[in-house]
This record gives C-alpha cells, structure tokens and sequence, in this order.
C-alpha cells in the first residue's frame, strides 16, 4: 500500500470569481456544511501520521476561511510544506504578514489573462489589479511565487505576453495548463478548447521563451484532447495524493465527487482507513479493475488507463478506458470534439458561461 505525499485541503468552495472554465463541483449548496477549524486540524495531523508532507491549501478561495493562518500554522508546526492556492483576492499585507509568521512556506496566485480587461473577463469579477498587486507583495515578503494561469481558446494566443507578466511579477514558477474538462467546465468545454494550429503556436512560443527566461521554471500542460495516450491522472487512482472537501468527503482526486461510488467522509472515519480500507479509494487502485484493453497493455503502469473521472464524464462508465486513448472504442467522442473546434479556428464555438454565484446556482 503507498503512501500519500502530498493533501488538498480544499477549505471552502465559497469564491469571489465565477471562472468559466471552472472544475469545482456543480452542486456547491450541498457543500456549504464547512468542517470546523478542530476539524480540519484532526484531518491535517492524521494525514502527516500517514505519512503526508505537503499540505495545499485550496477551494474555492481559501482566504475565505478566517481559520486559514490557524490551519497553516498547525501544519507547519507538524513539519508539513505548506501551499497556499489562492485567487489573491482577500490577501491583504495583514494577513499575508499573519501567514508569513504562521510559516507558509508557498503561494500559487491565479491570473486570467495579462490583460486586465480580459482577465476580468474570465474571472467573471474585476480581480486583475489586485492580484498584481498582491503578488508584489508576495515577492516583498519573501515568498516564492507561482502564477498558475489556465490556458484555453480564449487567451491562448496571448501565452507570450502572459510569460512577459509573469517576468513583470518576478513568478518564480508559471504554470500554463490547459483547462481539464470536467465541472462547470465541461459545459463550456467547445467554447474553450484551443484548435490545433493554436496549440502548435503555443508550443513554439513556450520554447521560445523558456530560452530568454532561463531563471523562470516553465510548466506547460498540454490538453490532453489532441494526445493519443492518456494522461497518468494523480500519478494512479490513490496512489500518491488525497482530497478532502469542504463538508469532509476525502477523494483521490479533486473531481471525484461526480463519480457514482460509495463516499468516504472524514466526520465518519479516520483518514488512514480511509485510504486504506475504504471502497472509494480501492476502486480503481491496481490493474484488477480495468478493462481488457488497459490490463494487456504495455503502457498501463505508465498511464494506468488514464482517467477515471474523464472515462465517466464522456462514456458515464468510469472503469472505461479513457476515451483520450487512440485504441479506446470511444476515442470518436474526443475525435468530435477537435473536429468541431478545428473547422474554423477564428469562429468560438459555444458560449462562454461564466460560473454563477453559489448562491444562483441550482
Ligand atoms: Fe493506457 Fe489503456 Fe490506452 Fe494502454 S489501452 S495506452 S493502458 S489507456
Ligand atoms: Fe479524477 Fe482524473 S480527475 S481520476
């Protein structure tokens, strides 16, 4: 049985921005019952004695939490690398100085777009001057920043002009990942995948820049829609990380949820039975589970059958292989989707919907 390396802590999905591409859960009333901030200590100190070092502190925004320097200080005091995953909006210099006292140890700010009016835009809230105001204040405080900007349709064609923000910004670490599609996302998903000459000139670009900015580490994350193989999503099904959400369901990946298994909740069990006995965590643990395709294949320690949640999100089948597969039965339903987004790349397919308010949210 492996360990987990790393948790996230996923504090709230209460959040100022309405991100289009956003892949939170769709039914955020029934995560409003918040585990408390004892709670959350009891889960953070039973994961480290499981053998967790990182601690990623996320949401929705988690800056929305009054407990949140409370939370970072009990990890940092169990020795733990603690991550705070933040759209910036909320860290004012007090409780960035509080969280710098309490030991955290990393900040990853999210930015739409480098231009403010369109990064406003996606975000669905006007949020671009303030978290370029905050990173500066991560930078003079001492952190190591991280911009993680999520590429799709709509700014990918802007990648080197969001590198030269992150220059601006002094990010020690950028992040362009291209958006997965799943949650609110996966409804907006034709008006947000790239084509692919776009991704071709993204591409280029990256290596481009990543020759100028050598002191800049680059991680680029390709969609994998136009990959013939898999991704090797979490590293395998609850093998090295965990998610805990806001109402104490525990998951062995952030989208999960969606997946019609049994729960496992942190306010019924303890976090090591969890990852080792419960049914949700051993679903898609080893090759037993797969199908006959995956477990005669040669790559399926590589990729284990790709993802779970995307086999069910396109097939409703979560033990299929993953449709992103070239020798999957289903890869017709990825082949459909590329067709429609490459017959005219100036043309957006689809409307952009933006996230509504939790609260507007049926
Ligand atoms: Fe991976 Fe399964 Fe495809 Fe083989 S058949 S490459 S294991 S998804
Ligand atoms: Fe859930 Fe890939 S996102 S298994």
């Amino acid at each position: 049985m492996p360990s987990p390396f790393g948790l996230l802590a996923e504090l709230t999905y209460a959040c100022p921005l309405h991100c289009a591409y956003c892949s939170n859960p769709l039914n955020l009333a029934d995560y409003r019952d918040e585990l408390s901030t004892e709670d959350w200590k009891r889960v953070i100190g039973e994961a480290r004695a499981l053998g967790v070092l990182q601690l990623h502190l996320s949401g929705g925004e988690p800056l929305q939490r009054r407990d949140v320097v409370e939370i970072v200080r009990f990890g940092t005091d169990l020795g733990m690398y603690t991550n705070l995953i933040t759209s910036a909006l909320g860290l004012s210099r007090r409780r960035a100085e509080d969280l710098r006292a309490a030991g955290l140890d990393h900040v990853q700010i999210s930015v739409q777009a480098d231009e403010p009016a369109s990064s406003d835009r996606i975000a669905g809230t006007a949020s671009f001057a303030r978290k370029a105001e905050a990173a500066r204040l991560v930078k003079e405080l001492g952190w190591p920043l991280t911009l993680n900007v999520v590429l799709h349709r709509q700014n990918i064609d802007r990648i080197g002009e969001i590198l030269e923000l992150a220059e601006q910004l002094d990010a020690d670490r950028v992040e362009l990942a291209n958006t997965q599609y799943y949650g609110w996302a996966w409804r907006n998903r034709d008006a947000l995948l790239p084509s692919r000459a776009q991704l071709e000139r993204s591409e280029r670009i990256v290596r481009e820049q990543r020759e100028r900015l050598q002191g800049m580490e680059i991680i680029h994350v390709l969609p994998d829609y136009y990959s013939d193989y898999p991704k090797a999503c979490m590293g395998g099904w609850a093998q090295r990380q965990l998610t805990v959400a806001p109402n104490g369901d525990a998951l062995p990946c952030p989208t999960a949820q969606s997946l019609p298994l049994p729960r496992a909740s942190v306010r019924e069990h303890s976090l090591a039975w969890i990852w080792r006995e419960s049914p949700l965590f051993n679903a898609f643990r080893g090759v037993d589970w797969m199908p006959e395709l995956c477990r005669s294949c040669v790559r399926r320690d590589e990729d284990f059958g790709g993802c779970r949640c995307q086999a069910f999100q396109m097939t409703g089948d979560a033990s299929r292989t993953d449709p992103i597969c070239h020798l999957s039965p289903d890869r017709g339903l990825v082949d459909e989707a590329i067709r429609a987004v490459n017959e005219d790349e100036r043309v957006v397919v689809g409307e952009l919907i933006p996230r509504p308010h939790p609260r507007d949210q049926r």
